[in-house]
């Protein structure tokens, strides 16, 4: 009976420690344009990465698209729409998370600019909740070049002027789903403003613009912006100012 005590107390020391190592080592990717430096960071994060299990897996799908209440105009009226992905669970160098380094800069744009919004969810959510699991996923749909299928229909697209589009930063790239959102509606995005946003852990906008433009060469991208996903977890309010300073540039 002692002995087991005594197991499960060092047990819990040893989780603790293995988290806390996991955080200090996030703190210490830097700012970088270069793809191997990117790769090596990612592997870092992956080999060090907890693996804590979250055991809410049952996470239901929620209606993905939404139209702003701010507005004065009926469902619909706004012609300013922000399209998003991003993940809850555990996160490189936050922890585990219930709302997405990328969903939280969404909603400071959704707010500002009043516009509405449609966050593209996987349509069976197989993406693991555990970070070191998730990296692993992603890498294999990057290396087969796939194109995983979202969930909900997407709102009528022609009432829009200016789509916001917004993603974590997934192996140096767009996560695979986001390709997949572009192609199936390029027709649609064709003759729009396209503005990229990103989140990330040190890679920066890692050329969202340059990629979108080449997915869709028909649409005319905007300035992009790039936000660490520790500072839209943690420091909201500098991030906010920093958001609303590239709206007003852009003419918002
Ligand atoms: C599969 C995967 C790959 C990642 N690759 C990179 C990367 O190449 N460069 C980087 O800076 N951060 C990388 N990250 C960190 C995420 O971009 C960062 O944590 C982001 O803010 C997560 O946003 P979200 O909470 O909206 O999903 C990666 C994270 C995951 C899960």
């Amino acid at each position: 009976m002692k002995r087991k005590h005594f197991f499960a107390i060092f047990l819990c020391f040893l989780m603790v420690f293995a988290f806390t190592a996991c955080e200090a080592s996030a703190g210490n990717i830097s700012e970088t344009d270069s793809t191997s430096q990117k790769a090596e960071a990612v592997s870092d994060i992956a080999e060090k990465g907890t693996t804590q299990q979250v055991e809410d897996k049952d996470k239901k799908q929620q209606a993905n698209t939404s139209v702003n209440d701010d507005t004065e105009e009926p469902s619909g009226g706004s012609n300013i729409l922000v399209v998003y992905f991003s993940r809850t669970g555990e996160q490189y160098g936050v922890g585990v998370i219930d709302k997405g380094n990328t969903a939280i800069v969404a909603d400071m744009i959704i707010e500002t600019t009043g516009a509405d919004s449609f966050e593209i969810l996987p349509q069976d959510d197989y993406y693991p909740y555990t970070y070191d699991e998730l990296t692993e996923v992603a890498k294999k749909e990057q290396n087969e070049n796939a194109r995983p299928a979202y969930a909900g229909d997407i709102p009528d697209l022609s009432q829009y002027e200016t789509i916001f589009i917004g993603a974590p930063v997934w192996w140096g790239d767009w996560p695979m789903i986001c390709y997949t959102f572009f192609e199936n509606n390029a027709d649609s995005l064709a003759g729009k403003t396209l503005i990229p946003f990103s989140t990330h852990a040190g890679s920066g906008l890692s050329g969202f613009d340059s990629k979108l433009s080449s997915a869709l060469p028909n649409s005319t991208v905007g300035e992009g912006l790039a936000i660490s996903g520790s500072d839209a977890q943690n420091d909201q309010d500098s991030v906010r100012v920093t958001v609303n300073d590239w709206l007003s540039g852009l003419g918002f």
